[in-house]
């Protein structure tokens, strides 16, 4: 039975991108908290963090740490969710986790509530759920209303991703490389393979040997696990950017039917977690500087393709640190424990 009274909740990955976010959401939603365990590395160990009007002191994982916790979202990477994801579980918390680690487990729930938070019926006692990738979670966002009314073929899609998506340390990377280029300085490059001011970089992960990063394969493989629908064909071409916070997307999206621009605008406007941007003639569409800090995904541009009449062209824009990851925890946990938001 899933308990609906205050929550005793851990947070793994407090000092991070992504952490500091969830802590932010946790206060501005009121999430029902008994008590809050905040974890980071050895090295944050002893951090105060203000959570609530009261300091919370960061403490480093160790075994029993969950004893006695309902909930705990994890945003530390693969490897520690791996290790201590199924010893949240073992000790009696659900644990929901951003990292890549369970993603393509066929026993792990993958879900973003909007779209598939109907599976989330079935969870009923402590297990792992997984947050999908960030590039991922915007797009299908877009993808399942028109994925459910007229049928998607295929989808193609080119990402423009901020430097916040690569953690703390990238946001401090761009912000000393563009200071010292402005200033005709050497630039020192440790996060991206390649310095990020003032640039575009066509990688975000390794590359397979298909020729594809790890960041477009996990976009082509959780989509099709999210819709629940392996024929519908994605290829992603993922790019990092110089903006700070915020992901992109310019998608082609091409239906199973013939479909109006009324059709396809009408049925975002009503579609939860969406908001329409779309009046090119004023220059209004979706941009990150607006995006940033807000929960919809946004989509504008929206258009017919001159040569497929039945691919739409569209640009989705996102919070990538926000709906992007803690805020689509927090609805996950939110649907778990039945908590209205
Ligand atoms: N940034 C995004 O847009 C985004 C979106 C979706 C998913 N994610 C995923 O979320 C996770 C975190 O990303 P992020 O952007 O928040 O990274 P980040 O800013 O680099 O933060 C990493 C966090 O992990 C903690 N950590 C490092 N080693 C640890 C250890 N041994 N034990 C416990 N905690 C440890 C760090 O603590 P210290 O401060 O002590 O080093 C920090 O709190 C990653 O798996 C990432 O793929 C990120």
């Amino acid at each position: 039975m899933v308990p609906t009274n205050l929550l005793k909740i851990g947070v793994v990955g407090a000092t991070g991108m992504v952490g500091t976010e969830f802590l932010k959401i946790l206060e501005q939603r009121r999430f029902p908290i008994d008590e809050i365990r905040l974890f980071a590395s050895e090295a944050s160990k002893g951090q105060m963090i203000g959570f609530r009007g009261e300091n919370c002191k960061v403490d480093s994982l160790s075994d029993g740490c969950f004893k006695g916790l309902d909930l705990v979202f994890f945003s530390s990477g693969d490897g520690i969710s791996q290790t201590w994801a199924p010893k949240a579980v073992s000790d009696g918390a659900y644990a929901i986790d951003n990292s890549g680690a369970f993603r393509m487990n066929a026993e792990v729930p993958l879900v973003v509530p909007e779209v598939n938070g109907d599976i989330l019926e079935e969870v009923t006692s402590p297990t792992i759920i997984a947050n999908p990738n960030c590039s991922t979670i915007q797009m299908v966002v877009a993808l399942n209303p028109l994925h459910r009314k007229f049928g998607i073929e295929s989808v193609k899609v080119a990402t423009y991703q901020s430097v916040s998506g690569a953690g703390k340390l990238a946001v401090d990377e761009l912000n000393q490389q563009t200071l010292a280029a402005m200033n005709h300085q050497d630039v020192e490059t440790q996060i991206f393979p390649h310095p990020i001011a003032f640039n575009n970089i066509p990688q975000i992960g390794s590359f397979g040997a298909d020729g594809f990063c790890s960041e477009e394969t996990k976009m082509r493989k959780e989509t099709k696990k999210i819709l629940r629908n392996d024929s519908i064909r994605v290829s992603a071409f993922t790019v990092r950017t110089s903006t700070l916070n915020g992901h992109s997307e310019a998608l082609w999206v091409t239906l199973k039917k013939r479909v109006s621009k009324e059709d396809v605008v009408s049925l975002f406007k009503t579609s939860p977690g969406l908001a329409v941007v779309d009046d090119p003639s004023n220059n209004q569409y979706p941009l990150t500087r607006t995006a940033s800090g807000k929960d919809p995904v946004y989509v504008g541009r929206i258009h017919q393709d001159l040569e497929e009449e039945n691919t739409w062209l569209m640009w989705v824009v996102s919070d990538n640190i926000r709906k992007g990851a803690a805020l689509n925890g927090i609805q996950i946990a939110e649907t778990i424990f039945k908590i209205d938001s």
